[in-house]
């Protein structure tokens, strides 16, 4: 009982809904065996027995979860922002890519990406390998050694790519991924795989067909990506001229949400009927702003999908993304709603805080299933958020604050914890 038993006491701040934050300062957060039981303004008796952390005057907040994000692509950050997604992935991405052949390159690689997101606000990510079995494997370990929760994925891509990212065909494809979840399915309690065709260009129909029966077989989620840009939902209607739209070709396979749970990146341009069959599927949508805005992508419709009832969270998609803070990825999120909302449509009122907030917690984090939220019976993700390096002379609530931390996390913000599932990540 006492193992992963404990109090944590701070200014305590969660998403009830979408658009209410709970706020309890100096309030208790019960931990036990690695389950949130609730927040308190006083510590209830029968938990009077754990132990209490004291955070004192710091904030603590949900975990976050990075919905989209390509470990492989952590090296080129910040470079070569000025193309767009088909130029981008030829000029930048698939050369780097490549080079996870080497498998002491993808360990020098890995390593410094594992860290990086270990000191990160992210405590869940679903991630995006490389085609190469050895490399994510590789990946794999790490991040299951780092405490984060985290789905991998070795990338399926049997076409329309440079000769060195190829796999050979459909049957090379497929092999290599039923030899990759024999190895992987069940070995890590942190790191679990996830079907990850990259996108339907790359990807021939053998092999989708082949993907949508690995996923029955082995009742595996999915991701990939979805209407990022229009270049590209105009080569998959010419790739897959059958199609009544891009997201039907992951549905015709079994990939889009109905018989798995099913993550697609960026939907930035989707069609009505899209939309209509991500809704009636339950597909997420990992909105990802700063690649968006990066690759010259457009803004994502994200308050028509909200109102939908289209489950959503957040995504850095690094290196679309430059930046992996998922504080950064909350204010842009906004941002580009404000433009959304001035520019294109101003029936869909930009994203509130609230809204950033619980995307980032409790909408992501529904992926992993009850995480994100500090409600009793969720998995205990949470963060201690230190801004007292953030100067100011000006008195601010707690509300206020976590806004601040989020708009300013890298002036003077610091992460003074980390759990997981109820563990203590160590950050040092
Ligand atoms: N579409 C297919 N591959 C990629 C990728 O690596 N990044 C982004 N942003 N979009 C993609
Ligand atoms: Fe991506």
């Amino acid at each position: 009982m006492r193992e992963h038993s404990f109090i944590l006491k701070g200014n305590i701040c969660y998403s009830e809904t979408k658009n209410h934050l709970s706020v309890t300062e100096q309030g208790y957060l019960v931990c036990c065996e690695g389950i949130s039981r609730g927040v308190y303004p006083v510590i209830p008796d029968e938990y009077r027995n754990l132990p209490v952390k004291d955070y004192g005057d710091r904030l603590i907040i949900p975990g976050m979860t990075d919905l989209h994000i390509h470990a492989p692509q952590y090296p080129f950050r910040g470079i070569g922002m000025d193309l767009e997604l088909l130029e981008w992935l030829n000029t930048h991405t698939f050369p780097e890519e490549s080079r996870y052949s080497d498998l002491e390159y993808a360990e020098k690689a890995y390593r410094i990406f594992v860290e990086d997101l270990k000191k990160s606000g992210s405590t869940r990510a679903v991630i995006f390998g490389t085609i190469h079995l050895p490399a994510t494997e590789f990946l794999m370990k790490q991040l299951d050694a780092s405490g984060l929760s985290t789905y991998v994925g070795k990338v399926n891509m049997d076409q329309n790519c440079t000769d060195a990212l190829r796999e050979t065909d459909a049957l090379e494809s497929l092999e290599s991924t039923a030899a990759w979840l024999r190895e992987t399915s069940g070995k890590y309690s942190n790191a679990r795989p996830i079907l990850t065709p990259r996108f339907a260009p790359t990807c021939s129909e053998p092999l989708l067909e082949g993907l949508g029966k690995l996923q029955k077989e082995y009742g595996l989620p999915v991701q990939s990506h979805l209407s990022e840009n229009l270049s590209e939902i105009q080569w998959v209607q010419e790739l897959f001229p059958w199609s009544a739209c891009y997201g039907n070709v992951y549905e015709h396979y079994g990939l889009f949400g109905k018989e798995a749970k099913t993550v697609m990146a960026h939907c930035v341009h989707s069609s009505d009927l899209e939309v209509e069959l991500m809704k009636n599927n339950g597909v997420y949508v990992a909105h990802c702003p700063q690649s968006n805005t990066n690759l010259s992508s457009g803004i994502a419709p994200i308050r028509r999908y909200l109102d939908a009832g289209i489950p959503v969270g957040l995504g850095t998609d690094i290196a679309g993304g430059t930046n992996m803070s998922m504080f950064r990825c909350m204010a842009d999120a906004v941002g580009v709603s404000k433009l959304y909302w001035r520019l294109i449509d101003q029936e869909k009122k930009p994203l509130t805080m609230e809204e950033a907030f619980y995307l980032a917690t409790r909408g992501g984090g529904s992926f992993f299933g009850k995480v994100g939220s500090f409600e009793n019976g969720y998995e205990l993700d949470a963060l201690v958020l230190d801004d007292s390096g953030i100067r100011t002379a000006k008195e601010l609530n707690t509300k206020e604050r976590l806004e601040r931390y989020i708009y300013l996390a890298e002036e003077g913000g610091r992460l003074a914890g980390k759990y997981v599932n109820g563990r203590e990540i160590l950050l040092s």
